[in-house]
């Protein structure tokens, strides 16, 4: 098989690894902010699929990336949910906030999937341009994940109104992961028909859960999308990353039916390794902050992660998303020392 990425999915080794970034496509790049420039809103960007294919395929005309991501955002799934949505400049996020179960109301049960379907668009005409060698990567956000924006109306330190929200309602919190399940899953498998090659779901606030709370909100909803998302794609590939996890990603990879873990960069490397990657490819792990600073700490870095995941299958990344204040010459360096 010719798409490296893909092949890692199904366990297959290579050295060098094969290597993508987490937002890799986005503000440290000139080309990305030239185009972001021409539209007044983000989600106008990632609503307006030849601006979306055309930053999505920025990165790898660049770097010559192994993957590229789909550009969209995880708060397109509450948008086609009824839910508010907007990006304010420099503030991130802004939802109108579900603050208790009445409000729940305001939005539908179901994804209207023809506010979704300039996404599928933009899949179509980045696949119709993309290097067959390069795998094509779809994405949603974790129920978990999307629920704390579409509870708290925004990002918090540690997504607190979410978590007292679970705690004061249990079944509540219930119900709207039931609808992110269906959608997130939906959504997925219309990607993956567009023409993705694998899909990732991102948890970006699993590891802010109790473990009482872990398996009920972070693991049950990922298996469900995957159990989902493969009875209409038979064999789809399924990549978790459940930031923050820590020694809970034991019963994640074992109990998520996902084909791979993305690993953050907190994570101890020994335990990945012998306990993760014995039994699932793992993708990561730098530290964004330390792709930031550059120089000669950033190589040894690069060889530290390289040396805990090469015996396995791995695919090289960052532990969360480029900064946006990331040098170019930084991420030549990484992806030099990479590929040997
Ligand atoms: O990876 C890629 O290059 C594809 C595009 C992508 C975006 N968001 C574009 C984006 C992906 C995969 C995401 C995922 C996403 N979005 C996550 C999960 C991963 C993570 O980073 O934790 C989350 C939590 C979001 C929600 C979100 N969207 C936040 C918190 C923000 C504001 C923070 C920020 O970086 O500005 C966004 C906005 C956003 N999404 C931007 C981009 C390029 C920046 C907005 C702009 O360019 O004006």
């Amino acid at each position: 098989m010719n798409k490296r990425v893909l092949d890692v999915l199904g366990r297959g080794r290579h050295s060098p690894p094969p290597a993508w970034l987490m937002r890799q496509a986005g503000r440290y790049l000139p080309e990305y902010r030239a185009v972001r420039e021409k539209v007044p809103n983000f989600l106008d960007l990632v609503f307006t699929p030849e601006l979306a294919a055309e930053v999505t395929l920025q990165p790898i005309r660049r770097f010559g990336f192994d993957a590229a991501i789909l550009f969209s955002d995880i708060l397109v799934v509450p948008h086609a949910l009824g839910q508010i949505v907007t990006f304010a400049a420099g503030e991130g996020p802004l939802l109108d906030p579900l603050d208790d179960r009445v409000a729940f109301e305001r939005i539908a049960g179901e994804v209207d999937h023809g506010v979704l379907a300039p996404v599928y668009e933009t899949i179509r005409l980045v696949k119709r341009e993309l290097d067959p060698a390069v795998t094509l990567l779809g994405f949603c956000g974790a129920p978990w994940t999307v629920a704390t924006y579409m509870i708290a109306g925004r990002g918090t330190p540690d997504q607190a109104p979410a978590r007292l929200f679970g705690y004061r309602d249990r079944v509540g919190l219930d119900t709207l992961i039931d609808v992110l399940v269906d959608a997130s899953a939906s959504y997925l498998v219309r990607q993956l028909k567009a023409g993705a090659d694998a899909v990732q779901i991102f948890d970006t606030w699993a590891g802010v859960l109790a473990p009482d709370e872990f398996g009920r909100w972070c693991i049950e909803p990922t298996r469900r999308i995957a159990e989902a998302v493969r009875s209409e794609v038979p064999g789809a590939k399924i990549i978790g990353f459940p930031r923050g996890a820590g020694t809970k990603l034991a019963a994640y990879a074992d109990g998520a039916g996902v084909d791979a873990v993305g690993l953050d960069w907190m994570v101890d490397r020994t335990f990945a390794s012998e306990r993760i990657q014995s039994r699932l490819p793992v993708q990561g792990n730098l530290d964004p902050l330390v792709l930031l600073a550059g120089g000669t700490g950033l190589d040894r870095a690069v060889d530290a992660v390289l040396e805990a995941f090469t015996g396995g299958p791995f695919i090289f990344n960052l532990g969360h998303g480029i900064l946006p204040e990331t040098p170019i010459a930084h991420v030549e360096q990484m992806l030099r020392r990479v590929r040997g």
